[in-house]
């Protein structure tokens, strides 16, 4: 391919970054309003080395990758991921291996820093590199229903910055979740009020469920992209509240149908849906997950799968891994192929010990 071409961008790339990615990915916008103003994180000047682009030969950007890096609780687990989003390049300049080398560049710049890699979508592109489709989560749906809680009043926050300090304290509560800081919190539920905040008609909602006058719930509402389902891409908290947030957005947005996805581990919430009969059913997470350094992941896991199996993997080379003794019987045995996609489908699916993550669905790690 010759020489490189991609680079980790300045601060003072951030901004043409920002129009490149609105470009592509929200056409109808004035270059700078969507995905700046949807993802202020990632297109933060603190986080510019982590954006990557190629430029042509004017200094123009025409290709970019987003990362950014975080750290994700699973019940208990610590993992460190950096998060993929906002791959784009422009029409003109497509198929040139741009958005490869940038990726490949990037698994090589962090692979020492993060266990895995998580991709917001599930292209060849990312397929070539490893990445696979991953987890178990169950996604629930609900009609409108003459049901309430009378001791839970819901309301919409108004101004959702001013909400986020309330908010952050119910989702530190949660057992799955992406670790964040009291800013990254304030820039996540300020963005949902951006004009198509990810891809929907309309921006998101944030509503609040309360007991005498205590949060005890959210959920950040999207309308559906077909004007049908509302969709709780992040939600948090009391899980009857929950449930009266649901039957607070069909009635405030008027929607048919309102989803939202939750862990297969959590009891309560199943427990409520089976005793009001609201249908739930198995769906993978969102987008794709790449394994990027198996030994530094071993560290992070192997707690959990002492715990679920009474044995520890230990790390061999490459992308091989072995049980510290004789396998258990319980899980799938590890894969013969020495591939990245291999392992980390055995790690992250039902094809192994299926290492539970959080719902990557809303973007909301990034
Ligand atoms: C996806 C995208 C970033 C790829 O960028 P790129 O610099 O052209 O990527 P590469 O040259 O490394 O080639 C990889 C992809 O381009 C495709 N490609 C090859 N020649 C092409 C051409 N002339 N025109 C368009 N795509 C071409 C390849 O088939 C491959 O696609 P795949 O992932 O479906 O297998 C670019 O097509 C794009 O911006 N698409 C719209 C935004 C998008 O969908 N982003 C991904 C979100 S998950």
């Amino acid at each position: 391919m010759g020489t490189s071409r991609a680079r980790r961008a300045r601060p003072e790339d951030v901004r043409a970054l920002g129009e490149l990615s609105d470009r592509v990915f929200r056409p109808t916008l004035p270059p700078g309003a969507g995905m700046p103003v949807e993802f202020p994180r990632l297109f933060h000047a603190d986080n510019a080395g982590n954006l990557y682009l190629v430029e042509d030969s004017a200094g123009n950007p025409v290709s970019m990758v987003g990362t950014y890096p975080s750290e994700l609780v699973s019940n208990g687990i610590r993992l460190t991921a950096v998060s993929i989003g906002s791959v784009a390049t422009l029409p003109d300049h497509r198929g040139r291996g741009y958005a490869t080398e940038m990726l490949e560049m990037i698994i090589e710049d962090h692979s020492p820093h993060h266990s895995i890699m998580l991709v917001s979508g599930g292209r060849g592109l990312y397929a070539r590199l490893g990445c696979v489709e991953f987890g178990t989560l169950l996604r629930a749906w609900w009609e409108p229903a003459d049901w309430s809680d009378t001791r839970v009043t819901c309301r919409e926050s108004a101004y959702p910055r001013g909400d986020a300090s309330m908010l952050h304290r119910l989702y530190q509560t949660e057992a799955y979740r992406v670790l964040r800081t009291p800013i990254e919190m304030e820039s996540y539920v300020n963005a949902t009020t951006a004009p198509r905040f990810r891809a929907r008609p309309a921006p998101g909602r944030v509503l609040i469920a309360e007991r005498e006058d205590t949060a005890v719930a959210y959920a950040v509402a999207a309308p559906g992209r077909e004007g049908a389902a509302i969709n709780f891409l992040e939600w948090a908290g009391d899980r009857a509240g929950l449930l009266s947030l649901a039957q607070y957005a069909l009635r405030q947005m008027q929607g048919d149908r309102v989803e939202w996805r939750f862990q297969p581990g959590d009891r309560t919430l199943g427990g409520l849906l089976a005793a009001h009969r609201i249908p739930h059913e198995p769906c993978p997470n969102q987008g794709t997950i790449a394994l990027l350094n198996p030994e530094r992941l071993l560290n992070e896991v192997n707690p959990w799968i002492e715990e679920q199996t009474g044995q520890r993997l230990t790390w061999q080379q490459g992308y091989q891994v072995a049980w510290s003794g004789s396998p258990p019987a319980e899980v799938p045995s590890l894969p013969t192929e020495p591939s990245r996609a291999a392992l980390t489908r055995w790690f992250f699916s039902a094809d192994g010990v299926n290492v539970p993550l959080v719902d990557t669905g809303g973007l909301s790690y990034i």
